[in-house]
């Protein structure tokens, strides 16, 4: 596809503003330009990188009724003042492992991975230089046909938009999390959306998230309807560490998002693997030392450890001695070196 460009002057942008900050929070900022294409007539047309805009969008458009609207997450980082992206090619397939769930149509891999890079060499001086943070990468694909019968839409947008962030929690890696554990609500069901990056899941998660904040929880570990075993975060994926050094993620079944950050874990590390894990035998081996480190797994949220869970009924279990451990920090250590091109990372995982 011919992608035109229509440029904010030099004197116009406002990457500057970048200049003498020593934080970031994370997805508040905008760059100056994102990337645009409609699907329309069953193909992808209309490439763009324009100044960042308002949609013009039909009040009937799908999306605002139907809620057809899935996105993704990555990140680029800067290295000898290039820009590279880490793993944005399993962003992109896994955008459209979204479309297919939701009935939408994909958008060819090199497409995206194209959009991004000539949207990154225009944005390339957004791309922060703060300690724990990047140029966070938001695609995001939505219905437009204009229509109220319950269908799938003709009719899309996708774009491209990037955010100079910092960590999605916080403090970053050197705060601990709270987890509720609830029986209260749930993220997904088998036969759902849930394995789909799509908005109404977050949108679902909302109420969730409330509740673990009245709580004094940062958010829900949810468990599948049965309230049996242990799922996910929603913001992340879930791990803990056994006193065997071994990492144990949750098998990805149709309720769960396959986070790029465990499976590229689960690729790095020989001791990680992947179990049902039953929420009974979880807090019992908090509580008999089994587990010793537990946390999250995100792009946004990197690796950020859990230092206790809360229950329904109160009851607190501390993983550990409530600190980061070292298993979590020598993960966080590896992974966020390889992002940096500190550490050679695998074949083009940064490219
Ligand atoms: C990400 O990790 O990139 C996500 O999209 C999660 C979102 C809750 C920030």
């Amino acid at each position: 596809m011919d992608f035109k460009l229509d440029l904010l002057p030099e004197e116009k942008r406002n990457h500057g503003c970048l200049k003498g900050l020593e934080t970031l929070s994370f997805g508040q900022m905008r760059s100056d330009h994102m990337f645009v294409c409609e699907y329309e007539d069953g193909e992808w047309k209309d490439g763009r990188i324009v100044p960042y805009q308002d949609f013009s969008i039909a009040p009937g458009a799908m999306v605002l009724h139907y809620g057809q609207a899935i996105f993704e997450g990555a990140k680029a980082f800067q290295r000898d003042g290039e820009l590279y992206t880490w793993r944005f090619d399993k962003n992109a397939e896994r955008l459209n492992e979204s479309a297919r769930i939701l009935c939408m149509p994909e958008i060819p891999v090199d497409l995206q991975i194209d959009a991004l890079n000539r949207l990154l060499d225009v944005e390339r001086e957004w791309c922060p230089k703060i300690e724990e943070s990047s140029l966070y990468i938001r695609p995001f694909m939505f219905a437009t046909q204009d229509s109220l019968g319950v269908h799938p839409s003709s009719k899309y947008t996708f774009c491209i938009m990037l955010s100079p962030s910092g960590p999605y929690y916080a403090g970053g890696f050197s705060n601990t999390v709270t987890l509720l554990v609830t029986e209260k609500f749930h993220r997904a069901t088998t036969g759902g959306t849930g394995a789909a990056k799509a908005c109404g899941n977050y949108a679902a998660s909302l109420r969730a998230q409330e509740f673990a904040k009245s709580k004094n929880c940062a958010q829900v570990l949810y468990l599948d309807v049965t309230n049996t075993y242990l799922e996910e975060v929603g913001a992340m994926n879930h791990f803990h560490i056994k006193k065997d050094g071994s990492i144990i993620i949750p098998e990805f079944t149709d309720t769960i998002l396959k986070s790029i950050t465990s499976q590229s874990v689960l690729e790095l590390f020989p001791n990680a693997r992947q179990e049902r894990i039953k929420i009974a035998d979880f807090l019992e081996q908090i509580e008999n030392g089994e587990i010793i480190e537990a946390g999250g797994f995100g792009t946004a949220a990197v690796i950020t450890p859990v230092g206790k869970y809360v229950t329904d009924e109160g009851k607190e279990y501390v993983v550990g001695n409530g600190e980061i451990g070292e298993h979590t920090r020598a993960i966080y250590e590896k992974y966020v070196s390889m992002q940096r091109g500190d550490t050679e990372a695998p074949e083009g995982w940064l490219a």
